[in-house]
């Protein structure tokens, strides 16, 4: 007998406890909402994080491999930055980092999820308030759920209902935006939110997670792009998604990055980045400054698929400068139905289902790259024009 039907029959027998993931489970098969993980597919990436292509671009590995060949390291970091995880490789690509994202100290984390938890569970404490966008990412509300902090949401991008809120909230005030959001795609109206956070003392945070790498003339990300770097207590940048590779780092003030190395938990409690990384991440950095406006091409396609969209019947996404895109197809049958289709077609388009986004609003999600060819864009639009 397998274990799947040794799972299976013996659902009688279950305790409660095991009744419950088999039920929860069940009705996520039911409405269509499953999660399983899948291999890649070798379509058209209208998917991935990987903005610039930086993922699989051979002269950035090639340089990688070299660096890495010519570095005496361990495999593994073999402990916390705070024992024996510490590097000299570590502590370049921290000053790196800082310079890069014009900060006077930068502090490194395995992924943008711990660095974001790190930073909302430790900064605000008891008596504050943690203020976040409705939109924002999983890891920030899972931060302010592990802070002591009060935490409420404010409605996407809205400033009136943020000055509402910053109004009747209590203590040390917080405010957290992303540049970029992963599912709509729009960016925050940000001169608004700072006037607010100015006129109630609030400290502002930022996430660039889907911004690095590539907003900003030089791909130095959103807030740099504008000058408005000064305004936040702190900015998370992500390595996963424009640079191609893994990890994050905070950037902030000296204080506030010694203050982490001493409260944050995901930092102190967890195995340092292995040398491997350090070093991928690095070359990646040094790649992206000498390329002239990393994200030119970029924009240049997104600008190409915004026109071409006019011609999709259904509701749409209009962001601007956004690679982020969407397609309205509400319900999860739907949307399923729909990415399917894309999908035999060609395209890797993946549907954004409920739980995910509130009922009603599940979509497709098209990113855009600067790999991406006018052809293979003016044919996804066709595709999806011609839906059944
Ligand atoms: C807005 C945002 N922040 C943070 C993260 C987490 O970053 P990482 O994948 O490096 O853990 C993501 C990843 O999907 C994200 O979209």
């Amino acid at each position: 007998m397998t274990i799947d039907q040794k799972f299976n029959t013996s659902i009688m027998q279950m305790n409660n406890v095991r009744k419950r993931l088999h039920e929860q489970l069940r009705k996520r098969q039911e409405n269509r909402s499953l999660r399983t993980l899948d291999l890649r597919k070798t379509l058209i990436d209208f998917s991935s994080n990987d903005y610039l292509g930086l993922s699989s671009n051979e002269q950035l590995l090639s340089s990688i491999k070299e660096v890495y060949a010519a570095t005496e390291c361990s495999l593994g970091a073999t402990g916390s930055r705070l024992l024996t995880g510490n590097s000299q490789q570590h502590l370049e690509l921290e000053s790196n980092l800082a310079e890069f994202f014009q900060a006077p100290a930068a502090l490194l984390f395995n992924s943008g999820y711990t660095a974001n938890l790190a930073l909302i569970s430790t900064v605000p404490q008891r008596g504050d308030t943690i203020l976040y966008d409705q939109a924002i990412h999983a890891c920030i509300k899972e931060g302010a759920r592990l802070s002591q902090a009060n935490y409420h949401s404010f409605k996407h991008n809205d400033p009136g209902d943020l000055h509402q809120k910053l109004k009747r909230c209590s203590g040390n005030k917080f405010v957290v935006v992303e540049s970029l959001y992963s599912m709509e795609g729009d960016a925050p109206p940000i001169r608004e939110f700072i006037a607010l956070c100015r006129q109630f003392e609030a400290e502002l945070f930022i996430d660039e997670a889907h911004t690095t790498g590539w907003a900003g003339s030089e791909g130095k990300g959103w807030v740099i792009g504008q000058q408005l770097s000064q305004e936040f207590l702190a900015r998370v940048y992500t390595f996963g998604k424009g640079l191609g590779t893994h990890g994050a780092c905070i950037v902030g003030s000296k204080e506030l990055i010694d203050y982490l190395i001493n409260f944050a938990r995901p930092f102190i409690y967890t195995t340092a980045l292995p040398p491997h990384s350090v070093i991928s991440i690095n070359c990646a950095l040094e790649y992206l400054k000498n390329l002239d406006s990393p994200g030119m091409m970029l924009k240049e396609k997104i600008n190409y698929y915004l026109e071409e969209a006019e011609k999709i019947p259904v509701e749409r996404s209009l962001n601007k400068d956004s690679p982020i895109q969407w397609i309205m197809v509400p319900g999860n049958i739907n949307a399923l139905v729909f990415s399917e289709y894309l999908q035999k077609k060609g395209f890797d388009v993946r549907p954004i289902l409920s739980p995910t986004v509130p009922e009603g609003k599940e979509r497709l999600r098209v990113c855009i790259h600067s790999f991406n060819t006018k052809e293979e864009i003016l044919n996804l639009v066709s595709a999806i024009s011609k839906m059944p």
